[in-house]
């Protein structure tokens, strides 16, 4: 439709209808849903009546699903307008790539980029409009289970990680039935909640704000995202859903934002329960103030809205502006001249856990693995004889991780199943030993665990947190491994020293005595469906681990929050970590630093750093800095290593990092190859916000660094004129 045909659409739509089109239903109210709801349950809705005028549901099953709930509503609804599909397809629909964290530790944005377009083939088919993802929050304290879901720390490898994902998602053209629409989520600031427990309060300088949380979210409106979704957090004491600051101001006046933008599950309604709103009726009018254009799954806009309208309290012009967003992007994805969009039974059959999605997320459960500890036992021999699989995900396929699809369990390959694809030969004993859920103090399966330990020639100990102990509402105050896994772990390491540990969490864990004691450690996060494979590729060396942490790993809760971009202060701890020095910014009872720093990671080869040079020794503002990053491969296998490169500006106005990642770059070299990576650095990756929250560059003397956090190993000083 053009335009004027959406506004002449508009203009015959009753008070009612204008509403319905910001009213967003589970689709469970009108069909038998086994995909379950991502919210507090409420009283069912009015759906046959609401279906007349509705605007889009959230979560369905499949294509015939669609269809019929398309169908259903374009039967009922006057305008025949269709309704918008949505979903949250976070790391695939039926095949289940890695959990986002472990795509950060990729540091491979295309890799990144390519399990996102096999999501959209799954979810288009499937018949979604609308993905509520990428979710790009900055997250630093592992107490709040939706770290799992972000990228990494760093908002800068969110931003160019979500970036690509919208760009591949939304492709060139919405119409084109396999694009679906991207909701960058959540905006903002919903990872930094006072301490560290989900939905709670966020207070923080707008300086900070606009440093380390805001980036991500606008590289993905910069990207063309069509729709964002508010936290349900309260920001410097007002909820994001009714913040006009960020919603108006910075959103939709600074960014320039002309998308949709849909509350988070029934935070409308919830600014009652904080308390900035008097009943649902004010809730609804302070939503609609701040630009909130659709109310998801609860009914407040639909019973209050029309009202608000008719009194005056609410402009029919605002309601028109935001009816109109959600008309165009309707349009946008052709849906009035198909609204079925993708939806297709034959194409989820040939997409559905096809071989190249199977490829894709196995190479990506292998590239995004961490190999943090190594004391020359893997790569296993292929030689093996008998095999020793213990621990509470020996046999799981509780591999996935929250947000994979209720059901993605079933297609799960296990770590039996892939160690049997790879070594068809060997005998293989599983004992579970302990299981891994908080409180579990059950030791019966230890001794039998021992046993097998030490009657196997190899053993893989395979241990971490339940799938659903991290995720929406699953916030720890202790982030060490649930149940009696240390001590499963002790005895069989004890028992048998060929054994390798395989870490299984959402959220980084606090590990330093299995650190200590694990001749070698595997951080394997949620590897998605191909789990299996991608282990035993790992532990046989078929593939050699080349992930590097996006996120520290603490020694303990008491460190957070601890971004790896951290702050000189005034009394930085000489020496080596570890004790304390009295008057230094210390603690008496532990480390400052992370057990493992962001951006570290092993390999089964060796990398050496050689060079690190700069082609001038200061720039203007319209210059850039080449940088050259030279290294080799010195050990004796082809292997993969991310080059980052690290920034510190020497005197500020304000206090600035020690470190700061600006940028990074992925190359794989044969054994002795040696390659330069080459980068571009340019007054805008100087920048940061000031004192009086101006985006800012300023002259003086910089160092650019290569290596990873707490350990850059060559730098170079230059200086902006
Ligand atoms: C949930 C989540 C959000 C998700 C939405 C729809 O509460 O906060 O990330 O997209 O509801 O499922």
């Amino acid at each position: 439709m053009t335009d004027h045909e959406l506004k002449s659409l508009l203009e015959g739509m009753t008070l009612e209808e204008k509403v319905g089109q910001l009213v967003q239903c589970n689709a469970g109210n009108f069909i038998s849903n086994s995909m379950g709801i991502t919210g507090p349950d409420g009283e069912a809705l009015p759906a046959e009546e609401m279906n007349r005028v509705l605007g889009s549901v959230l979560t369905f099953e499949n294509a015939e699903q669609a269809k019929a709930l398309q169908e259903k509503h374009l039967a009922a609804d006057r305008n025949r307008i269709p309704l918008l599909l949505m979903m949250d397809v976070i790391h695939g629909l039926r095949t289940t790539y890695p959990i986002p964290l472990a795509m950060g530790c990729g540091f491979d944005d295309a890799l990144t980029a390519e399990c996102a377009d096999m999501a959209r083939r799954e979810a288009s088919a499937c018949g979604v409009h609308v993905t509520f993802n990428p979710m790009v929050d900055t997250a630093r304290d592992a107490r709040w289970g939706r770290i799992m879901e972000t990228y990494s720390e760093e908002p800068m490898i969110n931003g160019r990680m979500g970036a690509a994902i919208v760009k591949i998602t939304q492709g060139k053209n919405l119409a084109d039935p396999e694009n679906i629409a991207c909701c960058v989520k959540h905006y903002a600031a919903y990872g930094a909640p006072e301490a560290g427990r989900d939905y709670n309060a966020v207070e923080m300088s707008e300086r900070q704000l606009r440093e380390s949380y805001l980036p991500a979210y606008k590289a993905c409106v910069d990207a063309g995202a069509r729709l964002i979704m508010p936290s349900f957090n309260a920001l410097n004491g007002i909820p994001s859903v009714a913040n006009q600051w960020l919603m108006n101001q910075v959103l939709r006046k600074e960014w320039g934002f002309d998308g949709v933008v849909i509350s988070d599950y029934d935070a409308v309604g919830e600014l009652v329960t904080q308390g900035v709103a008097a009943d649902a009726k004010d809730a609804a009018r302070l939503a609609m103030e701040a630009g909130c254009d659709i109310d998801m799954v609860k009914n407040i806009y639909y019973e209050h809205l029309a009202e608000l309208v008719r009194e005056g309290i609410v402009t029919e012009e605002a309601l028109n502006a935001a009816v109109m967003r959600v008309l165009r992007l309707k349009n946008e994805l052709g849906l009035f001249e198909n609204p079925y969009h993708g939806a297709s039974e034959e194409k989820e059959k040939a997409v559905y856990l096809c071989p190249a999605h199977r490829e894709t997320a196995r190479r990506a459960a292998e590239e995004t693995a961490v190999l943090l500890k190594n004391e020359g036992v893997l790569p296993f021999r292929k030689d093996v004889k008998r095999i020793a699989l213990i621990g509470p995900f020996a046999e799981s396929r509780q591999l996935n991780g929250f947000w994979s699809r209720p059901g993605a369990e079933q297609y799960t390959v296990t770590l039996p199943e892939g160690i049997r694809n790879l070594l068809p030969e060997a005998e293989l004993v599983t004992e579970k030993g302990c299981g891994a859920d908080l409180g579990d103090m059950d030791r019966g399966g230890i001794e039998a665990a021992v046993r097998a330990a030490k009657e196997a020639d190899a053993v893989i100990l395979a241990i971490g947190e339940p799938e659903y102990d991290s995720g929406e509402g699953r916030s720890r105050s202790d982030v060490t491994l649930p149940g009696v896994q240390m001590e499963l772990a002790e005895r069989v390491i004890a028992a048998n020293p060929n054994t390798a540990v395989l870490l299984f969490n959402g959220r980084p864990l606090a590990v330093p005595e299995l650190s200590r004691i694990a001749p070698a450690l595997l951080e394997m996060w949620y590897p998605g469906t191909e789990a299996g494979n991608a282990c035993a590729r790992l532990l046989w060396g078929d593939a050699n681990p080349c992930g590097k942490l996006s996120v520290g790993l603490p020694y303990s809760v008491g460190q957070y929050p601890m971004p790896y971009n951290r702050t000189n202060t005034g009394r930085p701890k000489p020496g080596p970590d570890g004790q304390p020095v009295p008057f230094t910014s210390c603690y008496l009872d532990g480390p400052n630093l992370p057990l493992y720093s962001f951006g570290y990671g092993l390999s089964y080869t060796r990398f050496e750093y050689e060079k690190l040079e700069t082609d001038r020794d200061s720039i203007g503002r319209e210059d850039c800095l080449q940088v050259s990053v030279t290294l080799r491969n010195a050990g004796e296998r082809r292997g993969k290593e991310t080059v980052q490169l690290y920034l510190r500006d020497r005197v500020a106005s304000v206090v600035r990092p020690i470190q700061q990642l600006i940028d990074y770059q992925k190359v794989e070299l044969a054994p002795g190859e040696r390659t330069t990576v080459r980068f571009r650095v340019t007054e805008k990756q100087l920048r940061f916000w000031n004192f009086a929250c101006r985006e800012v560059s300023e002259p003086g003397e910089f160092e650019i660094s290569c290596g990873w956090a707490d350990h850059l190993l060559l730098t170079r000083r230059f200086e902006l004129k």
